[in-house]
């Protein structure tokens, strides 16, 4: 098997800022529940019209830019999206398409907020078996879309916005292991039930609301810790390491409160996990992307960093993931 590394990163965020003042005009909420809840201060928000691929399609040009690779040698695009810009084609056929990557395999993942980690998973086995030499992953959504925006308890909680990275052979170093895992008994703790072959859109499912999402957030809460926790744990035992070699540790951003659990249960101090949920809240596949990506541009993650991702959401699914920057 040939050794696999990132070699380029990039993000979109869309320019509207709706802050926890505003919700607090929406909702019977108050910024001070937001903050000591879950530790988000601001989410961004999709300009009307602007769909999942159009932050995609910004956050993979401005990755291929980072990697110094042409568009046109790009063999495979995953993005991870729970909110396509429309049930198909997928929203890889339409970067590819917009980046003009026109020798790539193209196609989409469902695994919520655990997506980018799985799209790294899926990549890292094109290319460590030697089928494709570049890919291109994405994570990207549009949450905004299938909020309900008068449920408090959900939509304080969501943002939108995309991240990319470019996988390649390398020499040395790189993905040192990948860690996926799923429980579908769990799949009722959050899901966004209509819109599917199951409840096809009608008057009835939009009434009812079944077109956006439905979290049991407190249920949610413990199994987050300890799944991302066991996770993290397998990660590691896969690739030989013990919870001192990390560096820096890229977790989903899901509550901040989960975060700092997971960080004690492991025992790594705060200052080695990269947290951005203050300013973008959860916009699932895309925020391990984001937190990689801004972790990386900000100088936090080095050359010859060991850096762990981790992440958790519907289905259930987890993932965890060691890299040798
Ligand atoms: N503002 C004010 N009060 C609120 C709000 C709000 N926005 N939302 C809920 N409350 C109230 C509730 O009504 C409840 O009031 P009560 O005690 O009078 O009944 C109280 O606050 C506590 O509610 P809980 O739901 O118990 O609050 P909790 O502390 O659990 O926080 C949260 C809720 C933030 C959702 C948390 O449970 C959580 O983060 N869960 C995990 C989410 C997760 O990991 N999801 C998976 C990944 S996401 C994905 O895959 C897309």
């Amino acid at each position: 098997m040939k050794k696999v590394g990132i070699i380029g990163v990039g993000e979109y965020l869309p320019e509207k800022i709706l802050t926890n003042a505003d919700l607090e005009k929406m909702v019977d909420t108050s910024d001070e529940w937001i903050i000591t809840r879950t530790g988000i201060k601001q989410r961004r928000l999709v300009a009307k019209n602007e769909a999942a691929s159009d932050l995609a399609i910004k956050a993979a040009k401005s990755a291929l830019q980072d990697a110094g690779l042409d568009p046109e040698e790009i063999e495979l695009i995953i993005v991870a999206t729970i909110t396509p810009d429309m049930q198909f084609p997928s929203v890889a056929c339409f970067v590819q398409n917009a980046i003009g990557a026109k020798n790539a395999a193209c196609f989409d993942i469902s695994a919520a907020c655990a997506g980018f980690i799985y799209a790294i998973g899926i990549a890292n086995q094109f290319v460590a078996g030697g089928a494709y030499k570049n890919a291109l992953v994405i994570g990207a959504e549009v949450l905004s879309s299938i909020t309900d925006w008068k449920d408090r308890s959900t939509c304080v909680l969501f943002g939108d916005g995309a991240a990319a990275a470019v996988l390649t052979e390398v020499s040395s170093a790189g993905i040192l292991s990948v860690y996926l895992g799923s429980d579908g008994s769990l799949s009722d703790l959050l899901m966004l039930p209509g819109g599917g072959s199951r409840h096809p859109a009608t008057a009835k499912t939009i009434e009812e609301g079944l077109h956006t999402i439905k979290m049991r957030g407190n249920e949610l809460f413990k199994i987050a810790v300890n799944t991302m926790t066991r996770a993290a744990q397998t990660a590691l035992d896969k690739a030989g390491l013990k919870y001192q070699d990390i560096d820096v540790v890229i977790p989903h951003q899901a509550n901040a409160r989960i975060i700092t659990a997971v960080g004690k249960k492991l025992g790594i101090p705060e200052e080695k996990i990269y947290l951005n949920i203050e300013k973008y809240g959860n916009m699932s596949s895309a925020s391990t992307a984001t937190a990689l990506c801004e972790a990386v541009k900000e100088g936090k993650i080095k050359k010859g960093d060991l850096v762990l991702l981790v992440a958790f959401g519907a289905g259930l699914v987890w993932g965890a993931c060691v890299i040798k920057w």
